[in-house]
């Protein structure tokens, strides 16, 4: 039966339908060597989505997008201050789509996690938190490393020079592709 030529094109027009854009936002902070906004940029050209301050965002707005993406680097082990109190301000939502993201200048051994995305675990705790209080449902996470010249480590360089690199961005690419796409548990 659905071998049928009218069936199938049928078929793939009432899917097609189904797939109906996905309206995204970035919430970014991203003030120290401004690597978080590099990654978001990748993110937004993937995903065709406006990026906006915590300051440019009024909380009420943010129910009108399908996926919001909430990000900044990591400072004192959690996102700015700016991206939670906005959190704060959310009002509650039903099932609605989020995914977390950061750049890091910890060199990985800190705190005994072994790996960056152990590092992740912890230090994207206290927002994840906070947006499943409110009712996202968090998709995805993303961390990389970021340039940081953060005290003292700017009087021999600072660590992670270069980063986010190429590879950092082609990942960032891929993540993004997957949100898209609707592989990661969304
Ligand atoms: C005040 C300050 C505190 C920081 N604290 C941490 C930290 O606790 N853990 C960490 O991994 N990186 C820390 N960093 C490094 C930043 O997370 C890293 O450089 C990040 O990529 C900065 O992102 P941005 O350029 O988008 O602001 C800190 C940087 C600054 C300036």
């Amino acid at each position: 039966m659905y071998n049928d030529k009218k069936t199938k094109s049928r078929i793939r027009a009432e899917n097609e339908n189904d797939r109906s854009p996905v309206k995204s936002i970035l919430v970014l902070y991203s003030y120290h060597h401004h690597n978080t906004e590099k990654i978001a940029k990748v993110f937004a050209k993937v995903l065709d989505a406006e990026i906006k301050w915590p300051k440019e965002i009024n909380p009420e707005e943010l129910q009108e997008y399908d996926l919001v993406g909430f990000g900044s680097g990591i400072y004192s082990s959690k996102h700015h201050e700016s991206l939670l109190e906005l959190v704060d301000k959310l009002p509650e939502v039903t099932d609605k789509k989020a995914f977390i993201f950061s750049t890091s200048g910890a060199p990985i051994a800190i705190g005994g996690q072994k790996t960056l995305d152990d590092y992740a675990i912890k230090c994207h705790s206290l927002l994840r938190e906070k947006l499943k209080a409110k009712g996202y449902r968090i998709i995805d996470e993303f961390i990389c490393a970021g340039f940081n010249t953060n005290s003292f480590l700017k009087l021999f360089g600072g660590i992670n020079k270069g980063r986010p690199n190429v590879e950092d961005l082609k990942n960032a690419e891929e993540f993004a592709q997957n949100l898209k796409q609707g592989t990661n548990g969304s």
